[in-house]
């Protein structure tokens, strides 16, 4: 069987009017030789939209994204992406007047600094960050190979689909697990594991990888400055080589493309979830939309974008190793009607290898442990074998 898909856009302006009319027309030609009959199919865009199929193809297994899918300028949302009332993001419960801590790092020795990185983890889980002495313009340079990337054509963006990529380790996935969602997320995201710069250099996609190579080098003094901060209040007195093994052994970073979505309010950017890192170092654009749940609330807090910040949360794996004193936040990204937006998480994690539990300096202080001792690697699986479900990731590794 042949599949020929060519895709005629034409575009025609008339000054006058301002008027622009775009037709997209979609034409998938088909030939099936079987048997010595042919047959010829015709697909329009309606059909595109209107065939769920065929549609989930088009966006997950082609390389077009929902990225490709916003630039069809269709009107309305697909089926495919509207989630269930419960999954979406309630605005009436989002509390306008109240925000995650922001923290100067300038002086990150001064013991108020490390003080208040501790009293973020533990009362909200989620704070910002700034003069973080991660260089603007490394900052600036991610944000751009980020666009760079997704700006790709499809065919070339289709290398790092999982079923193409050469490496497990780097892949492009629309929504966040497409084979197991049955609604999908409005979101495209690369995915790239860090082993080696030859790695690296072999692997990951030259428009973006020295950048992406530079972000994370360059925020390894500030992971190590957070974690230094944050295992004193464990009775940890410094990050040695072994603790640094099972808090920062492995680095996952990746590149988040949400497009403009016609119905944003039907669908989801990311739908409520936990991470599954020791720490995650988020870099967002200027867009906004990054909404984190309150500590033991209903209630929503946004994320405002804050030129030149880095937003740090703590994840489950810190929640299990502090026996439940940092906390690990549900969060949720909204999808927009306007703007694109980009988003750059450095996940930083344990080893896939390391057996992670309450502390042992934890326990030693008379606690009783909350959680067991779970390999990392599959605790990482359970999170992704089921979609976004808030925080019941952690079921996984309670008592
Ligand atoms: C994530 C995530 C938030 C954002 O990728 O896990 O929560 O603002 N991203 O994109
Ligand atoms: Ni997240």
């Amino acid at each position: 069987m042949f599949d020929y898909y060519i895709k005629a856009q034409t575009k025609c302006r008339c000054n006058l009017l301002s008027f622009q009319l775009f037709i997209h027309t979609r034409i998938i030609f088909s030939v099936k030789v079987a048997r010595g009959s042919r047959t010829i199919r015709f697909t329009s865009m309606a059909s595109l939209l209107d065939n769920t199929r065929e549609l989930k193809t088009f966006v997950v297994d082609e390389g077009h994204g929902v990225k490709g899918l916003s630039e069809l300028k269709i009107k309305s949302l697909p089926e495919l992406f509207i989630q269930p009332i419960e999954k979406r993001l309630d605005m009436s419960k989002v509390v306008p007047y109240e925000s995650i801590p922001v923290i100067d790092m300038s002086n990150s020795d001064d013991p108020k600094v490390g003080e208040a990185i501790c009293d973020a983890a533990e009362k909200w889980g989620f704070f910002q960050i700034i003069n973080h002495g991660v260089p603007l313009s490394i900052i600036d340079d991610v944000k751009d190979a980020t666009y760079k990337f997704f700006m790709l054509p499809p065919e070339e963006k289709k290398k790092y689909l999982f079923k193409n990529s050469p490496t497990k380790n780097v892949r492009l996935v629309t929504s966040f697990i497409p084979e197991v969602d049955t609604v999908l997320e409005w979101k495209d995201y690369l995915s790239c594991f860090y082993v080696s710069d030859d790695e690296v250099n072999s692997f990951w996609p030259s428009v973006c990888r020295d950048q992406v190579l530079e972000y994370l080098k360059n925020s390894e003094s500030l992971i190590k400055r957070l974690l230094e901060a944050l295992i004193k209040r464990l009775d940890i007195p410094k990050l040695d080589d072994k603790n640094k093994a099972i808090l920062m052994g492995s680095m996952r970073i990746n590149l988040n493309y949400y497009p403009v979505c016609p119905n944003p309010e039907l669908t989801v950017g990311v739908g409520g979830h936990s991470d599954v890192s020791t720490l995650t170092v988020l870099l967002q654009d200027e867009t906004g939309g990054l909404y984190v749940r309150k500590l033991d609330s209903e209630n929503w807090v946004h994320v405002p974008p804050i030129k030149g910040s880095l937003t740090i949360n703590i994840g489950d794996a810190l929640q299990i190793m502090s026996n439940g004193l940092y906390k690990s936040i549900e969060h949720h990204v909204v999808a927009n009607g306007n703007k694109n937006r980009i988003s750059v998480p450095i996940f930083v994690n344990p080893r896939p290898s390391d057996v992670i539990g309450p502390l042992a300096q934890v326990i030693n202080r008379g606690e009783k442990a909350l959680y067991k001792q779970v390999l990392y690697s599959d605790y990482v699986k359970h999170f992704y074998r089921k979609s976004h479900n808030g925080k019941d990731t952690i079921d996984f590794a309670k008592v």
